[in-house]
């Protein structure tokens, strides 16, 4: 009698347990109810792009050095860069030069589609930058730098749209 009366106290501890989980913080019951669904249910959750990189980062683990078109799919300007060095470019010179995250450029877990216009533009930037570099700047004379350099962070400082005045 007082075993199932023990019993029944733990289960009702444990459902209203439960229920307190589900009712103060509903993020994380989102991700509870949807953890066995491959829905969509990441566009409802908030983006952690720490979290994000980290299992990249993991998934690419051992293969660092190999050039990254051997390691990831859809590589067009970054060949012959080392695996590793992507991941941080896709961290700091893109995201966060342009103050964005993954989500301007990709849809999450899709890296190597072109689902969105950003990511070409973004292509397309980079040889604007090498030809400033590599061609316009170096005909500017009397410059202090021996290698006069712009990069994405020159334009954007940390916004998508450069600004065209001092507020
Ligand atoms: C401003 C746009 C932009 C942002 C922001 C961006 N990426 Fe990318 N990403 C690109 C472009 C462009 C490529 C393709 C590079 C190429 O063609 O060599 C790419 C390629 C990749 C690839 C290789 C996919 C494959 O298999 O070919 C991965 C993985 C990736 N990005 C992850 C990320 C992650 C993670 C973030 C956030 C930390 C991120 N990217 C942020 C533009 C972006
Ligand atoms: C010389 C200045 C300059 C540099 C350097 C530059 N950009 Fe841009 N970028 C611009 C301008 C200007 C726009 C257009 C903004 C607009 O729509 O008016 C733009 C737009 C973009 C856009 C589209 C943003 C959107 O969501 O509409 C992306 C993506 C982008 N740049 C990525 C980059 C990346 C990545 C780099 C470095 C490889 C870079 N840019 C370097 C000037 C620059």
């Amino acid at each position: 009698m007082t075993k199932r009366l023990t019993l029944a106290a733990t289960l009702t501890a444990v459902f209203y347990l439960s229920l307190n989980m589900l009712i103060s913080s509903p993020i994380r019951a989102i991700a509870f109810i949807n953890s066995d669904h491959q829905t969509p249910a990441q566009e409802s959750k908030p983006f952690d792009q720490q979290q994000k990189l980290q299992e990249l980062r993991k998934q690419i683990a051992g293969q660092e050095r190999k050039p990254a078109e051997e390691v990831f799919k859809n590589i067009q300007i970054l060949k012959g860069r080392p695996a590793g060095a992507v991941l941080s470019v896709m961290e700091i010179a893109y995201s966060k030069s342009l103050g964005v995250n993954c989500t301007h450029c990709h849809v999450v877990d899709q890296w190597e589609k072109e689902d969105k216009p950003t990511k070409q533009i973004t292509r397309e930037m980079s040889a604007m930058v090498r030809t400033i570099n590599t061609d316009l700047l170096k005909k500017v004379k009397n410059l202090k730098s021996e290698t006069p350099t712009v990069n994405c962070t020159t334009c954007h400082r940390g916004q998508v749209k450069p600004a065209l005045d001092l507020q």
